[in-house]
């Protein structure tokens, strides 16, 4: 398995590519279609550099998976279906991400639902889907060849904490379930890769932890930390932050896998 990783900038995201080597076929997490909030436009550059990525070690992306319906940037896997006719995923709590938002959901938005527990095979690559909600409902990891799990925003990397759970359907008694007890029952060496990361105190920006990592040192959630203590934490911090900048646009797009309508 390869794993690349591709960053936005101005949005924190983290983009893979997950590839077989020898199918050279893969899945693409979390793709980004960057939008200029101030000229109100969108631009392919994210997308653009997935793509030279894959084209030029001949890899095809079979699947795009949402890891959830992303509040801070508008995903990018309608360029992947036009130009690759790669497959969309997100998890079926998508539905109810829906329903908050008084949206109604279409069949067509994605080409497929996936559900807790569920395994698929893409290339030579064996996915597991594992539902991670509380900073949303439809929050899901996916774990790979049983060697990575792409997490998401359920938590960052150790020095950066957890994923916020204010937004509708969001819970933080739920993440803490998510994290101790279904992230935290991976093997320790699991590689984890998350969905942001910021660069904390002038840190340059990393993707990549692992399970006992996370379990020793995460400054949210870990193995001596207790649901009462997290959930307490967890909202006077998002009581806190700031609505993202891109939220408004981001859902009209991404509740729609994509489709501006
Ligand atoms: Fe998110």
């Amino acid at each position: 398995m390869i794993i690349k990783d591709f960053y936005d900038k101005a949005t924190g995201t983290y983009t893979y590519a997950v590839s077989d080597p020898l199918s050279r076929e893969a899945i693409v997490i979390d793709p980004v279609w960057n939008y200029d909030i101030e000229n109100k436009s969108l631009s392919t550059a994210g997308f653009d550099e997935v793509c030279e990525y894959l084209l030029k070690e001949s890899i095809t992306p079979l699947a795009v998976v949402e890891t959830h319906v992303h509040a801070d940037h508008i995903t990018a896997s309608q360029l992947f279906k036009h130009k690759f006719q790669t497959k969309t995923y997100i998890h079926e709590g998508v539905r109810q991400v829906c329903d908050s938002f008084q949206v109604s959901f279409h069949d067509e938005a994605f080409d497929g639902l996936l559900s807790d527990g569920q395994t698929f095979t893409v290339g030579g690559l064996t996915c597991k889907v594992i539902h991670t909600p509380g900073h949303t409902p439809a929050c899901m990891s996916l774990f790979i060849n049983e060697s990575a799990v792409f997490v998401g925003d359920a938590v960052f990397m150790p020095d950066f904490g957890s994923g916020r759970c204010d937004f509708p359907g969001g819970s933080a008694e739920k993440l803490f379930e998510s994290v101790t007890k279904k992230l935290f029952a991976l093997p320790g060496d699991t590689l984890v890769y998350v969905g942001h990361d910021y660069g904390p105190n002038g840190r340059p920006v990393k993707c990549k932890t692992t399970i006992d990592e996370l379990k020793k040192l995460n400054k949210h959630l870990n193995s001596e930390v207790s649901q009462s203590g997290f959930v307490e934490m967890r909202t006077s911090r998002d009581k806190q932050l700031n609505e993202p900048k891109l939220l408004s646009i981001s859902m009209k797009y991404n509740l729609r896998g994509g489709l501006s309508s």
